[in-house]
C-alpha cells in the first residue's frame, strides 16, 4: 500500500543537443550577479566554460567565479565558496559540471544567509533551512547522482573524516537543469562507469524495501533494465548518442524523488559507501560497487522475495529447479558479472581502503532502519570486510 507523501519536483529540465540556448530563456528571471560554479577545468577542456560565459555576458549578467570545486566536495570549499559569494553579492548560482559541482552550489545557496555555521547546522544536525537561499540552475556534465533534479547536498569533511549529505526540500532544487548527452563524451571511461553503478545503486536502494505491491518497484525496474541495456552500448561506444541519452535521462529519474513516494528506502549502500569516501576519497561509484554485492548477500535472506523478484525481472533468471534462495543468488552474481562487464571496482583494496581502516569507516557509517535488516555494527565490520 502506497504511504501517503506529497510529492513537488519544481526543477525544469532543457534536455538534448544544443539544450544550452536554453539558458537565454532562464537567465532573465534571475537577478544580475551570478556565481559561476565549476571543477577542475573539464569545462574548459571541452570549450563549455567560453560558451557560457558568452550567453551570461550576453544576458548582461557579472560573473563571480568560483573555480576548483573538487570531487567529493569539502566543507573548507564551502566556507571559501560562502566569502565568495557574498563578496560578489551574488542573487543567482550557476552550476556547471557533474554532482560535485551542483552538490556544492545547493551547499552555498543556504548558506550565503545563514547565520550559523552550515556544516553543522545542515549535515551534522540536519537541520532544514530557515533563511533565504540564492536560487540555483545547472548545466550537467557528469551523469549519475541525479543531483540536476534533487535536493541532495553531500559534503565531506576531511579533518572530522565524516562524509555527509543532507537531502534539502524542493525550494533548494536547482531552478532549472541543462542536459545535454553529448557533454558527457569527454567522460574518462572511470568516471562514466562510476556513474552507471551510482544510477544503479540509486534505483536500489529505493527499490530494495518494502513488501508491498507498489507501482514504483515496477518503475524501478524499468529504469534498471534501461540503464543496464545502455551501459553495455556506452562502454563499447561512448559516443552512442542513443545509449548516452537515455543513460542521462535514466539518472535524472533515477533519485528526482518520483520513485521513493510512498515506500521506505534503504540507503545503506551509500551509508557505506560515503563512509569509505570519507577515509579514501574515492570515486563515489565506486565506492557503492565495491561494497555492494557483499552486503546484498548479506541480507538476502532478509528481504529473499524482493531479491527472488529483482533475479527475475531484471536480470531473466531461469528459475527451472532452483529454490527461491539460487534464484535470488543468481541474480546477485548477473549482476557481479554485469558490474565487471562494464568495468567498476569490485573492492575497496582497490580504492584505497586498508584492514587498519575497518573500524573507522564503521564508526562513519550512519546505520538507518528502512530496508530489509537493521544492521549492528558487528555487521556493518564483517560487510567492510568482506569488500575490502
Ligand atoms: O572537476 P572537473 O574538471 O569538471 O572534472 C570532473 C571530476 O574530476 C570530471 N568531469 C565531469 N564532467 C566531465 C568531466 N570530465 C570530462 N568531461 C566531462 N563532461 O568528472 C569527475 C567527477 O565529477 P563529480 O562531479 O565529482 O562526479 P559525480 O557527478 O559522480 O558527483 C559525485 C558527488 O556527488 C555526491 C557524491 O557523494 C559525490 O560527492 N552525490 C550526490 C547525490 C545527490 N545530490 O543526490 C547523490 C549521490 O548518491 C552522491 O552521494
Ligand atoms: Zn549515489
Amino acid at each position: 500500500m502506497l504511504g501517503t507523501f506529497t510529492f513537488e519536483n519544481p526543477t525544469r529540465i532543457h534536455f538534448g543537443q544544443n539544450a544550452l540556448e536554453s539558458l537565454n530563456q532562464e537567465l532573465p528571471k534571475f537577478g544580475k550577479n551570478v556565481l559561476l560554479v565549476y571543477g577542475g577545468g573539464s569545462i574548459k577542456k571541452s570549450g563549455l566554460y567560453d560558451q557560457v560565459v558568452e550567453i551570461l555576458k550576453a544576458n548582461g549578467k557579472t560573473i563571480t567565479e568560483d573555480a576548483g570545486v573538487m570531487s567529493n566536495p569539502t566543507v573548507d570549499k564551502l566556507y571559501e565558496g560562502v566569502e565568495r559569494a557574498k563578496a560578489g553579492n551574488v542573487d543567482f548560482i550557476l552550476a556547471v559540471g557533474g554532482g560535485s559541482v551542483i552538490d556544492y552550489a545547493k551547499a552555498v545557496s543556504v548558506s550565503i544567509n545563514c547565520k550559523e555555521d552550515p556544516w553543522e547546522k545542515y549535515f551534522e544536525r540536519m537541520e532544514d533551512v530557515d533563511c533565504e537561499i540564492v536560487p540555483v540552475g545547472t548545466v550537467l556534465t557528469m551523469v549519475g547522482t541525479g543531483s540536476e533534479m534533487n535536493g541532495g547536498s553531500v559534503i565531506t569533511n576531511h579533518a572530522k573524516k565524516l562524509k555527509i549529505g543532507h537531502v534539502f526540500g524542493p525550494n533548494v532544487f536547482p531552478k532549472f537543469s541543462i542536459l545535454d548527452p553529448t557533454y558527457t563524451y569527454t567522460l574518462p571511461t572511470y568516471q562514466m562507469v562510476a556513474g552507471l553503478f551510482d544510477i544503479m545503486s540509486h534505483l536500489l536502494e529505493q527499490y530494495f524495501s518494502g513488501t508491498d505491491d507498489n507501482t514504483s518497484d515496477y518503475v524501478i525496474e524499468g529504469l534498471l533494465r534501461s540503464v543496464i541495456h545502455s551501459a553495455r552500448i556506452a562502454v563499447k561506444n561512448p559516443k552512442d548518442y542513443e545509449a548516452r541519452s537515455n543513460i542521462m535521462w535514466t539518472a535524472t529519474w533515477a533519485l528526482n524523488t518520483f520513485t521513493h513516494m510512498g515506500k521506505p528506502g534503504d540507503w545503506m549502500v551509500h551509508m557505506l559507501g560515503q563512509a569509505v569516501g570519507a577515509y579514501t576519497d574515492a570515486t563515489h561509484g565506486m565506492t557503492l560497487a565495491a561494497v555492494s554485492i557483499p552486503y546484498y548477500k548479506h541480507i538476502l535472506q532478509a528481504g529473499l522475495p524482493k531479491f527472488k523478484r529483482y533475479a527475475l525481472n531484471v536480470w531473466n533468471v531461469d528459475p527451472t529447479g532452483k529454490t527461491d534462495e539460487e534464484i535470488a543468488l543468481a541474480g546477485l552474481d548477473a549482476m557481479a558479472d554485469y558490474m565487471r562487464e562494464i568495468g567498476v571496482v569490485m573492492n575497496l583494496t582497490d580504492l584505497g581502503a586498508t584492514p587498519d581502516m575497518i573500524e573507522g569507516i564503521a564508526d562513519a557509517t550512519f546505520i538507518l532502519k528502512g530496508g530489509y535488516k537493521v544492521l549492528t555494527r558487528d555487521e556493518v565490520v564483517a560487510i567492510l570486510k568482506a569488500s575490502l
